[in-house]
């Protein structure tokens, strides 16, 4: 069936939305983006996805594009027009398409940034089976560029990292650089030691996820214990526990890194708690 999709202020059938050959999203990966999850027809975290778009946006020079007000509004006519209960909807803004090919920015007067925003329907998100059976990761260096904090579509490196791991028989990869972990490829990654919940400090190196700060705040407010620092593969290997967060995945164990089990082989204690935690918690805010 297909889909009713968003493009530059109209709502079209997904085979009807055309963008140009000259977009610098489709030249230059001159774009940002963002996913936000849909549970029962319901926006989670909507407001930091909104803000962190802004940012993204602030950094790249590139003028804001849409109002929240508007956005939600487009959001919430693809959930009702696609009758999309559980899944994501997907959003992307580039500089839009001047007429050629040009590594300097276009006059933003003249060239307005191409939006676009589709559905994707996900009835496993919430019961995915893995959050009961955990994840195999394996590390690989991080060999992105130095601005992680900016959610751009350059997705090529994590694409491949995704290659790696399933060329490998496992589920994702974990970046490494200068010894420590940065993140998964499309996620935050933690440990846990004896019942701390470590993970990295937010910088440029990685990616200041939406889901993170929810969960790193409902722990905090479960009186649970949390470290903002580095950790390495080494430490990771013989933690007790280890998950990703991201919007796609909420909370979801890591139980396996480069073919050693972590902690007893199976998903820890912390992790589903907080799985449970977040997505009770964050149904209550849901829009
Ligand atoms: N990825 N780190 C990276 C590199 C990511 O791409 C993502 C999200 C995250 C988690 O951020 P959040 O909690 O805001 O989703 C961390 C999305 C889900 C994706 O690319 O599909």
């Amino acid at each position: 069936m297909s889909r009713i999709v968003y493009l530059n202020g109209e709502f079209l059938d997904e085979n009807e939305a055309k963008v140009s050959i000259f977009d610098r999203g489709f030249l230059m990966a001159d774009g940002v983006y963002e996913v936000t999850s849909v549970i029962n027809g319901k926006l989670i975290d909507f407001d930091g996805h909104a803000v962190r778009l802004e940012r993204s946006m602030k950094e790249l020079m590139m003028d804001s594009a849409i109002s929240k007000e508007n956005l939600l509004e487009v959001h919430r006519q693809l959930i009702v027009q696609n009758n999309l209960n559980e899944g994501m909807i997907y959003l992307q803004i580039t500089r839009g398409s001047p007429n050629d090919r040009d590594f300097v920015f276009p006059d933003p007067k003249e060239v307005k940034p191409t939006i676009v925003l589709f559905t994707q329907s996900n009835s496993n998100m919430v019961q995915n089976p893995k959050a009961k059976i955990g994840m195999k990761v394996v590390s690989i260096p991080d060999e992105r560029w130095g601005r992680r904090d900016i959610k751009t579509v350059q997705l090529l490196y994590p694409s491949m990292g995704k290659m790696i791991a399933k060329s490998q028989g496992a589920d994702d990869a974990w970046m490494v650089e200068d010894g420590m972990v940065t993140e998964g490829t499309s996620n935050n990654a933690y440990i846990v030691k004896d019942d701390s919940i470590i993970t990295r400090e937010l910088s440029n190196d990685i990616l200041h996820g939406i889901t993170r700060a929810a969960v790193l705040r409902f722990a905090n407010e479960a009186q649970m214990t949390v470290e903002e620092r580095n950790f390495s593969i080494e430490e990771a290997k013989n933690a007790d526990e280890a998950f990703i967060t991201s919007a796609s995945t909420f909370v979801m164990p890591v139980v396996n890194i480069d073919g050693v089990d972590v902690g007893t082989g199976k998903p820890g204690k912390i992790a589903a708690r907080l799985r449970e935690i977040y997505l009770e918690e964050t149904l209550k805010t849901a829009i």
